[in-house]
């Protein structure tokens, strides 16, 4: 396999054990709990202002505060990072390897706390948090074993006799992490622990949205021994933090995750610097098309529709935006989705009974509202799921289906629960398969055919990162679904794959005459 025997994924909370429900139910109601967040900069003060954050279910709840840095504070986290890289690189890989496992049982042994959080500050349902604390996990513990295997000792090479040729990996240098708020603990985690194991030092700079679940991952990194100056936390917004980090030469490489225009931005920041070339590594968004063709299970393309383009409120980058349904089993599926999307509670996340909570924020809001209105001009609407009665008090969309009649109708991603259905005939299959690729993203893709051939000719024409067959398209697993996409999707290489790691080292070969 892609790893040693010995890794084993996260097996996260048993819903079904009434112990462990309560357990959940409690850390998430305890109120007296208030979060806060503040840059972790050895010998340095923010003098910025403290900011509330409010959860997404209901904004008149305060979940806790957090202070952003300014920029006297970004210099100086840059020249900490500078100074105590060098010493982190020379430990032995296995060194490292051994904090991120510490750090990955301090995740699970904190595991109520962390799925309070992702559901309070990130309006998780309680699946989806559980989820994400196992991602975290499992980043920690694959990474670790990657690096014991790529970094444990140097490769001899061959070489004529008399001469010894070795290959040593080493870190770059300083990475910024600029991470995203839809996955707030195992994207996060993700991206700093890669560039941890492998030697570099790492500033840190969570989204705005979710400063406090960030913090406590940057804490039970630093618990588990990584050194203050090794791993620096500087929460912020994008211009203060995130650019200013981007268009300085101390720093090696970025690795980030979120919109395809802020992975261009930084691109041009790292390129304008008069300095070494900066690695990128970026994940950034998709157009995801789920492609059923008239030989599949309308009642399996329905729910693996729903869950892809619907749950984690449409909030990932990998859920499914375009339903192409042959026009034999069009009007089935049409009716069927309407039917599933009646069944779905949408609401307080802190309840079990919920599918689907808030979307992230009231800017996130309005840009579906408008998307929406648009819709409502433009297609014809198939279905506007209920809204529970325990939504009222936050940032909630009504997931959506609409019926469109051309991509050129998307012109770009929409990042929530919304899903655009379009029919093709059994002749087309060739100009859909085009016509995905054209949007120039790559990131996942759907297929539900029981045809052999037709399964074979959409997954070698489609360009994509993640092609799923006969199953929803969303939750990758680490070290099983390497995850990541191609084109306007990202860089590579991919999250939790055997790949990942050799983008954040330098090689080094050494040729000794003996
Ligand atoms: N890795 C997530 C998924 O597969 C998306 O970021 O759904």
């Amino acid at each position: 396999g892609l790893f040693g025997e010995q890794r084993k994924n996260s097996m996260g909370a048993n819903l079904g054990n009434d112990n462990e429900l309560k357990a959940l139910a409690d850390a998430i109601a305890a109120s007296a709990q208030a979060w806060t967040a503040v840059p972790l900069v050895p010998g340095g003060k923010s003098g910025a202002a403290t900011i509330n954050v409010t959860d997404p279910a209901d904004r008149r709840r305060i979940v806790g505060t957090w202070q952003p840095a300014d920029a006297a504070l970004v210099d100086k986290a840059l020249a900490n990072a500078v100074a105590a890289q060098p010493e982190w690189d020379r430990l032995p890989a296995a060194g490292r390897a051994k904090i991120l496992e510490h750090t990955a049982d301090l995740l699970e042994a904190n595991r109520g706390e962390l799925i309070a959080l992702c559901v309070r500050e990130a309006g998780k349902t309680i699946p989806d948090a559980i989820a994400e604390v196992r991602e975290a996990v499992d980043f920690c513990r694959y990474y670790a074993a990657q690096a014991r295997k790529m970094l444990g000792h140097p490769e001899a090479l061959p070489g004529p006799t008399g001469e010894s040729n070795q290959l040593f990996l080493n870190g770059r240098g300083v990475f910024a992490a600029i991470s995203p708020w839809n996955f707030p603990l195992a994207i996060f985690m993700g991206q700093v622990v890669a560039a941890l194991v492998t030697g570099n030092a790492v500033i840190a700079k969570p989204a705005e949205q979710t400063n406090l679940i960030a913090y406590r991952a940057t804490q039970f990194l630093h618990e588990a021994g990584v050194p203050a100056g090794v791993l620096q936390f500087l929460p912020g917004d994008g211009a203060t933090v995130g650019a200013a980090l981007c268009k300085d030469s101390r720093i090696a490489g970025v690795v980030f995750t979120g919109s395809t225009e802020t992975a261009r931005a930084i691109n041009r920041a790292l390129a304008a610097r008069d300095a070494a070339i900066a690695v990128l590594i970026a994940e950034t968004g998709g157009q995801n098309a789920l492609i059923a063709d008239s030989s599949s299970l309308p009642e399996q393309v329905v729910k693996d529709a729903v869950s892809s383009a619907f749950y984690s409120a449409g909030q990932r980058c990998s859920c499914a935006r375009i339903l192409f349904v042959q026009e034999d089993i069009a009007d089935k599926v049409i009716a069927m989705l309407a039917g599933a999307m009646d069944e779905l509670t949408v609401g307080e996340p802190r309840l079990l009974s919920t599918d689907i909570g808030p979307v992230i924020d009231e800017d996130a809001k309005k840009i579906l509202d408008d998307h929406a209105a648009r819709m409502d001009r433009e297609a014809r609407s198939i279905k506007v799921a209920k809204l529970d009665a325990s939504a009222s008090h936050g940032t909630f969309f009504a997931p959506r289906a609409y019926e469109i009649s051309s991509l050129a109708q998307l012109p770009r991603e929409v990042f929530g629960p919304v899903l655009h259905v379009l029919r093709w005939k059994a002749s087309n299959l060739d100009k859909v398969i085009a016509d995905i690729n054209a949007t120039g993203y790559g990131l996942t893709l759907g297929v539900h055919s029981r045809i052999d051939t037709t399964i074979e000719q959409i997954a070698k024409g489609v360009k994509v990162g993640n092609c799923y067959v006969n199953r929803n398209q969303i939750g990758a697993v680490v070290g099983v679904q390497p995850f990541g996409g191609e084109g306007l999707s990202g860089t590579g290489p991919k999250a939790g794959g055997p790949h990942y790691l050799a983008r954040f080292v330098t090689e080094r070969t050494l040729t000794i005459n003996t």
